[in-house]
């Protein structure tokens, strides 16, 4: 298994823990599981989606349901909030939106930077971890 880059610090879930209480949180790309188990702190209930088979299996092994499969094969499981953070957020966002997808959107810094002002642009809030790069944008569909 190929080590896994870029895992959200668990203060982000402290940072979004109004967003996400007694919610269906699915973590969009929940690698090995790791940011799931401090979502799931604060949710009623913490689910994923996983494209590479060896991470979607590791975040199974610590007792969450997780769905191997990626985002652009079908529509993303039902849940209050999605969490994204990916590369990719936006391309998963817009194909949410285009889907008719409801819920809350968290996207994390680690969007694009070229997709930044699109993001800037959307209706919502960001929030940012003070004296740290860290920040994310909450919005709704
Ligand atoms: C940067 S890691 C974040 C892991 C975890 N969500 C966290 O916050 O710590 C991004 C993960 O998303 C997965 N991923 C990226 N795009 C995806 C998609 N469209 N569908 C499913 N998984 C995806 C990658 O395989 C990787 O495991």
């Amino acid at each position: 298994m190929r080590p896994l880059e870029g895992v959200t610090p668990p203060e982000v879930a402290d940072l979004i823990s109004d967003v996400i209480k007694d919610k269906v949180v699915c973590d969009v790309g929940c690698g090995e599981g790791t940011f799931m188990e401090s979502l799931a702190k604060h949710a009623k209930h913490v689910i994923g989606i996983e494209e590479e088979e060896a991470w979607a299996y590791a975040a199974a092994a610590k007792g969450f349901e997780v769905l191997h499969s990626s985002s652009w094969f079908q529509p993303l499981p039902k849940a209050d909030v999605y969490f994204l953070w990916s590369k990719d957020a936006m391309g998963v966002y817009l194909k949410a939106k285009y889907e008719g997808t409801k819920g809350t959107f968290v996207f994390g810094h680690t969007v694009r930077p070229s997709l930044t002002n699109l993001i800037n642009s959307l209706d919502g809030e960001k929030r940012e971890i003070p004296d740290s790069i860290w920040w994310v944008f909450i919005t709704e569909l």
